[in-house]
């Protein structure tokens, strides 16, 4: 493990000791990447902005960029002053180290579907033409890799006088790549990565293969991210200001933000993304793609204030590679995943014989060496209990010629290969897998897969939430996301260097459908504010269902469902507000009617909603229903932590009692609204009784509303979701569990963990790193390094003083954060002024903020405490 640069850090004395109050100057976990000596320092909002003046006068400080119209502040770089400076200049709100960006998007895979199928059942089709909607008018911006506009289904134009693209700048260029990353933009954001050429053609692309949601609107590009380096592209939050900033500037009335990292709201581009929402600028963003950490998990800026985020649902087609299976019962068809490495393609255009590693039957999943010869063979494992890699290696150790593994779970992914063995390995979905294994075990079965040769397959999950869509709610159980759309395995343009075309999956698609969806309800109401469109998004959403339970997903999973485009458009009724977060929530009887009293001693809340009938004519009859969704715990039935929500009720088949899902009181059956009038309501939502107080449950589900105009045959459903904590939320833990084997102490010399603290002796150039995760999000964390015979702290561990944590898991981008115990500790929180820690026993003190805790109060912290070491 290489954690330190020791010359790096100058070690004073701590004479005279700069503070600066908690919130003002901010440190990112280690696991973030941080540019060197370069800052984002963000003004009060009331101060104007010639305030910059002060930070031009201040030595070695150099202004790289000052913003005005979509954040109040600078970036700033410096080559050795202590950020305290710029954190005390009156006015500054809080200073943030420039962190790096990635798109949220997985690499693309060879399969692609067709945009016709998820356009008719999201509404988009109807939208088109029936109301003759394209978006005309409604200027939208990308904040992307850029764009190949040479894309003929791209208008194959830029800024041409007609031309789709209208607006859009270069904000990095070509150079931006390895250690030394050079800002350099070209003239126009052409695109050499492809993302933004597949966000741009779910927004605008022109047919005939790829038909956008508003291919009429008028387009910007503000292409933000480097060229791929590998398989990554990067930027950081610095340029992604300069290139919101721009979109604002160009006045765009929508801004799409595929893009997104582990966070919190109060991070610059959050803080942004409120301002322009402020400007009434509707800001989409995607949710993330860590739904694998499971609840807490949506992404920054997603997470800020006023921005729509959005979920990913999987698409119902995907056309993708052949596969014919042969055996004993004849020939089937079957979908064949990405290529692991796309130098070795899965092609065999005559039939190859497949083969279990051993055909004892054990080692169905490859992971240990093969005890049958597999020459002229293809290896069949299963996926799970080792990587990809292994299995692909062992495979070839054997002799086989390729390999095909079934997944374990629903779906498809694009198995990533990094190992250099020259045999192509792909993925199958588990039922094709169970399908072949049965046979197999029973005769033989042979497979090939011409070149070329694709099918549109129905996808297992499709219309279900995308495994990899990240949850909510906020860490202050706000609920996110607001709204699913589809971006699992969609077909979009691509760069055309690439062939054009290519399956990507993420929230990254998600968005654009989103915001494209704006665009038609825009041309369609240009009146509507901001929080109006989100309402309506929300409201006319379709609640999902999880096939596994017949409940509803959690709205903490989905929002208000799957957008439902053409119902936004013609919505009309306003419900106030459009998500009821619960919170926690009261535990007694609840004072009302005899039915409310009679349930006795419930978790309930009590809230009013407003319903206005937008109808200018009829009047308008209205009657509500529960629909419940999952409840999702992070403990299993035995008490072990879980990343993977355990979903209540497990089982759809077995009788689930009512009072263990949420329960919905209010007016019986029906209103009736006058034209233009409004009603409040008031719903009592009753937690799930049943389920334990200690297991984090998070329950939700829907307020179903069914609507009928006078004189209309056909009746309208909206929904607002609802979703609360099952429990005193601010008293969850949030460091990791135990059986995460976390904290831990790992001697650096070896990278293992130290059983034993006492035989370590910390000394010059003998460092140990203790490693923690969170298993929620928290305000504050903090180590120190405590003398263990006085008690008394000598400061803080090396990257030991935390705020804005984001959740921790195995899973994740970030499995755990890392902190250094070095012979040294530092005075302040920002890791700068470090002392000499002198020789004796110490012990490490880790302190993590609970939810809502308040960080003067040291009882709202859950506290960690290594054994004693030494220092010496
Ligand atoms: C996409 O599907 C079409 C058939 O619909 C096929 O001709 C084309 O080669 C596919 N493209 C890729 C990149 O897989
Ligand atoms: C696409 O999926 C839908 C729903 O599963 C199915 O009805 C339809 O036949 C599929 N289309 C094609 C071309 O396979
Ligand atoms: C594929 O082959 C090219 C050319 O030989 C090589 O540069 C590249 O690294 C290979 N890619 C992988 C993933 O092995
Ligand atoms: C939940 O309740 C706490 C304390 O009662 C409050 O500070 C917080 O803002 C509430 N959150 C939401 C989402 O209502
Ligand atoms: C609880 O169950 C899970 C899954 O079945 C298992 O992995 C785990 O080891 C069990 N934990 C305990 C403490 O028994
Ligand atoms: C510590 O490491 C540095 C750099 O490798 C070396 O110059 C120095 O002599 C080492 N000190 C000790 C006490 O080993």
């Amino acid at each position: 493990m290489q954690i330190l640069a020791l010359g790096a850090l100058t070690v004073v004395s701590c004479l005279s000791i700069l503070g600066v109050e908690a919130g003002r100057l901010l440190n990112y976990p280690p696991h973030v990447r941080t540019k060197r000596g370069a800052y984002i320092v963000e003004f009060e909002s009331h101060v104007p902005s010639d305030h910059v003046s002060k930070f031009h006068a201040m030595p070695d400080i150099f202004v790289n960029h000052h913003y005005t119209k979509a954040f109040n502040g600078i970036s700033v770089s410096t080559r050795s002053l202590d950020p305290i400076h710029l954190a005390n200049v009156d006015g500054v709100k809080r200073v943030w180290p420039v962190r790096y960006y990635r798109p949220a998007s997985f690499p693309p895979g060879a399969s692609n579907s067709t945009d016709m199928y998820l356009h008719h059942v999201t509404g988009v089709e109807k939208a088109l033409t029936e109301l003759g909607l394209n978006g005309k008018g409604i200027k939208i911006g990308i904040i992307d890799t850029g764009v190949d506009y040479n894309h003929p289904e791209l208008g194959a134009c830029w800024k041409t006088e007609g031309c789709l693209w209208q607006y859009g700048q270069d904000f990095i260029g070509d150079k931006y790549t390895g250690a030394n990353p050079v800002i350099d933009p070209n003239p126009t954001p052409m695109d050499c990565d492809g993302h933004g050429t597949h966000v741009a053609g779910i927004l605008a692309g022109q047919g005939p293969e790829v038909h956008g949601v508003a291919p009429g609107a008028t387009y910007g590009m503000y292409r933000v991210f480097s060229c791929p380096d590998g398989e990554n592209t990067e930027t950081a939050d610095d340029i992604i200001l300069r290139g919101l900033e721009a979109a604002h500037k160009d006045d765009h009335d929508i801004i799409s933000m595929s893009l997104g990292s582990s966070g919190w709201p109060e991070e610059p581009l959050g803080v942004a993304s409120a301002k322009l929402v402020e400007d009434g600028v509707v800001v989409v963003a995607a949710a993330g793609n860590d739904g694998f950490g499971g609840l807490q998990t949506t992404s920054a800026p997603a997470v800020a204030h006023g921005i729509i985020s959005v979920g990913s649902v999987d698409n119902w087609n995907i056309t993708a590679k052949q596969g014919i299976i042969t055996s004993d019962q004849g020939s089937k068809s079957i979908m064949v995943s990405t290529p692991g490495n796309a130098n070795y393609t899965f092609d065999f255009d005559s039939d190859v014989p497949l083969a279990f590693p051993d055909s004892n039957g054990a080692n169905f999943n490859g992971c240990s060496k093969f005890s049958d010869d597999l020459v002229g063979k293809i290896a069949f494992v299963k996926r799970g209990d080792c990587s990809f890699n292994e299995k692909l290696t062992n495979a070839y150790e054997a002799g086989a010629n390729g390999v095909l593994c079934y997944n374990n779970e629903p779906g498809l992914l694009g198995p990533s290969i990094t190992v250099p063995v020259p045999i192509p390995f792909v993925l199958i979905g588990e039922k094709d897998g169970a399908y072949i294994a049965d046979r197999l075990a029973a005769g033989s079965v042979s497979i090939k897969s011409p070149k070329g040769q694709y099918e549109i397959f129905s996808a297992e999950t499709g219309g279900q939430m995308s495994s990899f869509s990240s949850y909510g709610p906020s860490a202050e159980l706000n609920m996110y996301p607001l709204i699913s759309a589809p971006g699992g395995n969609i077909w979009s343009t691509y760069l055309l260097k690439d062939g054009g075309y290519a399956s990507l999956s993420g929230t990254s698609m998600a968005t654009p459908y989103i915001s494209g969806t704006v665009a038609l309800i825009k041309q369609a109401r240009p009146e509507l504010s901001v929080e109006d469109i989100t309402r309506l998004l929300v409201s006319t959403g379709k609640p999902i269902t999880d096939p596994s339970t017949n409940l509803k997903f959690s709205p903490f999973r989905s929002g208000g469902g799957l957008v439902s485009v053409y119902d936004a458009i013609q919505s009309r009724v306003r419900f106030d507000p459009p998500v009821l977060s619960i919170n926690d929530s009261k535990v007694g009887p609840i004072n009302g009617d005899s039915k409310l009293t009679s349930l006795g001693t419930v978790r309930w809340a009590a809230r009013t909603i407003t319903i206005c009938n937008h109808d200018s004519k009829k009047n308008m009859k209205i009657s509500l229903d529960n629909m419940a969704g999952n409840s999702m715990s992070t403990f299993l039935a035995n008490g072990s932590f879980t990343y993977t929500p355990r979903i209540w009720p497990s089982d759809a088949t077995g009788n689930v009692p009512e009072d263990t899902v949420p329960q919905i009181y209010s007016f019986n059956g029906q209103k009736i609204i006058k034209p233009g009038q409004s009603t409040s309501v008031t719903v009592f939502i009753v937690a799930p009784k049943g389920l334990k107080d200690t297991e984090n449950w998070y329950y939700g589900g829907f307020i179903d509303f069914t609507v009928q105009w006078q004189g209309e045959k056909t009746e309208s459903k909206y929904n607002i979701p609802y979703g609360g904590y099952n429990g005193d939320y601010s008293a969850q833990k949030v460091l990791s569990p135990v059986s995460d084997g976390l904290p831990s102490i790992l001697d650096d010399s070896t990278g293992n963990p130290i059983q034993d603290l006492s035989t370590l002796v910390i000394k010059e150039n003998v460092t140990a790193s203790l490693l923690y995760g969170l298993s929620m999000p928290s305000r504050l964390v903090e180590v120190k390094m405590v003398n263990s015979d006085t008690g008394e702290s000598v400061g803080y561990l090396y990257n030991g003083y935390l705020e804005y944590v984001p959740k921790t898991c195995p899973q994740c981008a970030v499995p755990f954060v890392t902190t250094t115990i070095w012979s040294y500790a530092s005075t302040d929180k920002e890791g700068k002024d470090t002392v000499e820690v002198p020789a004796g026993k110490y012990h490490a003190l880790l302190r993590a903020l609970l939810p809502r805790g308040d960080i003067n109060n040291d009882n709202d912290y859950q506290v960690w405490k290594s054994g004693d070491f030494t220092v010496a």
